[in-house]
């Protein structure tokens, strides 16, 4: 591993609602990395592989039905179970590209509008873990999602859900964030988005220190 001498690695996130492309970015972005001599990894939450990603898993194929506050921890711990690793991946000098995470958390859950479970409270539950060093937002408008090959069968993929997680992303939204146009080719989103990550690698191998949400 790089350790002290390469540096840390970056934590690259991508966000968006479902069908705006994503998973294919992610997969592209750690293979342009990799062959740029930048080791990386792709993870993404959930992580349905642990006991508590099951539990996930299970609700989210609605096999299993739960109290929206527990189902929003349980996502919550899911980030919390991997933090140790992540930790020590970045501190290797790996730089990791995330599919989702904690503003996955709180757009997704807060667009329930049950009472209590406001932007708020659902940020507070992922408030200390490691932020993004760069946050890549895939902006595309719902109507322009339906278009692709549409939605799988799963619990929140409904368009009138989605219209409330993209609302809400919205509210989340940071001047930092870096938002591209998901309507665009793969090919374009990906160039830009190589070009934030090979920034944003080269901020950390040279000393930016790693935050933590929410800052
Ligand atoms: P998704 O990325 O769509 O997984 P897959 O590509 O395997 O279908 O994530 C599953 C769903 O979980 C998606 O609708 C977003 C939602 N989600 C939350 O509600 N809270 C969270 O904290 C995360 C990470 C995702
Ligand atoms: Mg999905």
């Amino acid at each position: 591993s790089q350790g002290a001498m390469g540096g840390r690695g970056a934590f690259i996130l991508f966000e968006g609602a479902d069908r705006c492309g994503k998973s294919t970015q992610c997969k592209l972005l750690v293979d342009g990395l990799n062959s740029r001599g930048v080791e990386a990894e792709l993870w993404r939450y959930p992580d349905r592989t642990t006991a508590i990603g099951k539990m996930i898993d299970g609700y989210l194929q609605s096999q299993t039905d739960m109290d929206d506050a527990c189902v929003h921890l349980l996502f919550s711990a899911n980030r919390w179970e991997k933090r140790k690793l992540m930790l020590e991946k970045l501190a290797s000098g790996v730089t990791l590209v995330i599919d989702r995470y904690g503003h996955s958390g709180t757009a997704f859950t807060a667009a329930k509008k049950q009472p209590g479970l406001d932007l708020e409270w659902c940020k507070s539950t992922d408030a200390g873990l490691p932020a993004p060093d760069a946050l890549i937002y895939l902006e595309m408008p719902v109507e322009e999602t339906l278009k692709r090959d549409g939605f799988g069968g799963e619990r929140y993929e409904k368009t009138e859900f989605q219209r409330e997680v993209v609302k809400n992303y919205e509210l989340l939204r940071r001047d930092a964030w870096k938002c591209l146009d998901a309507s665009r080719t793969i090919e374009d989103l990906h160039a830009d988005a190589l070009k934030i990550a090979m920034g944003a690698v080269e901020e950390c191998r040279t000393g930016k220190p790693l935050g933590t949400l929410w800052e």
